[in-house]
């Protein structure tokens, strides 16, 4: 079965509440379905700047709007979506294969990610066409 847009889901985190704010916990393999290799994150991004524009062959990912909001649209080449990331105690699962743009950030938004694995450049697909190709001819994707 190949990935599709529909196996990115949001997924509701935890929130612990008190009076003096909230908490949200993610552990790898525990909340979400892969262990956590890597976080980095986005912000004092201008207004109007889009992120992303790319693929990844292996990686998984849970992103965050840590604080603010953005879109996120979602390609597998035969069908798109796009989500609305706007709080802190929800997130969307990229898998792999998917084609993800991320705009219309809020001002001071920021986009935390959570990733199964560490950088690695070949990992990208930043052409949309070899993304297509990348479609079509791998099996598993
Ligand atoms: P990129 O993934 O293209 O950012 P975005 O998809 O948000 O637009 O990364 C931007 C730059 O940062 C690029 O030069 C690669 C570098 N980078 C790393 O060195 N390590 C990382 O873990 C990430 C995510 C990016």
């Amino acid at each position: 079965m190949k990935n599709s847009v529909y196996d990115c889901v949001i997924l509701p985190l935890s929130k612990i509440h008190n009076r003096a704010g909230n908490i949200t916990i993610v552990e790898g393999q525990k909340n979400i379905p892969f262990d956590v290799r890597r976080i980095y994150y986005l912000y004092d991004i201008p207004g109007g700047e889009d992120r992303g524009g790319h693929a990844h062959k292996e990686l998984y990912q849970l992103i965050v709007a840590a604080s603010g909001a953005f879109n996120v649209l979602l390609d597998d080449g035969e069908n798109k979506k796009i989500v609305t990331l706007n709080r802190p105690d929800f997130g969307l699962i990229v898998v792999p294969g998917i084609w993800r743009e991320l705009f219309e950030f809020s001002s001071g938004a920021i986009c935390l990610v959570l990733a199964s694995h560490k950088y690695d450049s070949n990992d990208y697909i930043r052409e949309y066409d070899k993304f297509i190709d990348f479609r079509t001819s791998n099996e598993k994707l």
